[in-house]
């Protein structure tokens, strides 16, 4: 296995995932009872923006450093959003930035607990040491796994609390990527039909996109919306033209919200005339 977060880390999709992540923790979090997070594909958990390999790719510039001046974002999502990054960066420096496993320490109760599983053990180890050196609330809530978040995701279903927030963000390096969700979600959802899982996709070519959701739509049956922003035409399958989320069991109000603060991240974007956002129901309310 090839994929390495460091050198994607704060790019497009990661801010439009990462709003989404905080969004999705806050509704959990607007009942007293406490929920189970599960990250089935964590990462390392913080990374130097001014590292070898973030420079390199250079992918922060078209991502988060467009938002470093957003003095006061119309949309409280994104307003959470850039709080939990200063959060995080207070300690760890204004050069890095976090990935899901710290966002997610900088919203968890006392009442939470979670999980993050890790593949690339060398990855799992640097998330243990990231969240072990950080200040953040929730860091101590958070189980650190190296394993396959796949078979975590099964086995973890239901938790004791009943109330799950799963976030499933592979890298789709593997061809069998797509597929493995598939077979993934409808087990998790027979296990706890009121788990709300996000799961993270990229979006290439638009007819592929549609295929899959499709084929999504056809094998649960829980409510399912896909929040889709995009910053290029989307009719090739080589580059990432845009960052694509699906959220099965999504909370009140998310697609009103998520159509709003999507629109407002693409301006801070600096989407362009092929750029554009979506929310639809790929399984009826
Ligand atoms: C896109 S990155 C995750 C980024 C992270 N969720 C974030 O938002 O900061 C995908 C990660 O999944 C790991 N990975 C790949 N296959 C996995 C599997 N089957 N189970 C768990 N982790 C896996 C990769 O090593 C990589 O670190």
């Amino acid at each position: 296995m090839q994929y390495r977060h460091a050198f994607h880390a704060g790019n497009f999709a990661d801010v439009h995932k990462h709003v989404a992540l905080l969004a999705l923790h806050a509704a959990l979090a607007r009942k007293d009872k406490g929920y189970f997070h599960l990250d089935t594909h964590s990462g390392s958990g913080l990374y130097d923006l001014k590292g070898e390999q973030a420079r390199r790719g250079n992918e922060s510039s078209a991502g988060v450093e467009r938002l470093q001046d957003t003095v006061a974002p119309r949309s409280p999502e994104i307003a959470h959003y850039l709080e939990a990054l200063a959060s995080v960066r207070s300690s760890s420096g204004a050069h890095t930035y976090p990935g899901s496993p710290l966002l997610s320490a900088s919203v968890l109760r006392p009442v939470d607990r979670g999980v993050c599983v890790e593949f690339v053990a060398q990855e799992s180890r640097q998330l243990q040491r990231a969240l072990d050196a950080s200040f953040l609330p929730g860091a101590s809530r958070l189980r650190v796994e190296a394993g396959d978040g796949y078979q975590r995701l099964v086995a973890s279903m239901p938790p004791l609390e009943r109330r799950a927030l799963v976030l499933i963000d592979p890298p789709y390096e593997e061809a069998d990527e797509f597929a493995r969700i598939l077979a993934v979600l409808p087990e998790a959802l027979r296990r706890l039909d009121s788990a709300v899982i996000a799961v993270w996709f990229p979006l290439k070519r638009q007819r592929d996109t549609d295929l899959w959701l499709a084929k999504v739509s056809r094998s649960i049956t829980q409510p399912t919306l896909a929040a889709q922003l995009w910053l290029h035409p989307r009719d090739t399958a080589a580059g990432l033209n845009g960052s694509g989320l699906l959220v099965v069991n999504p909370p009140w109000q998310f697609d009103q919200r998520a159509a709003q603060w999507q629109e407002e991240l693409r301006e801070l974007l600096g989407g362009g005339v092929d750029s554009g956002s979506d929310v639809r129901w790929i399984v009826n309310e």
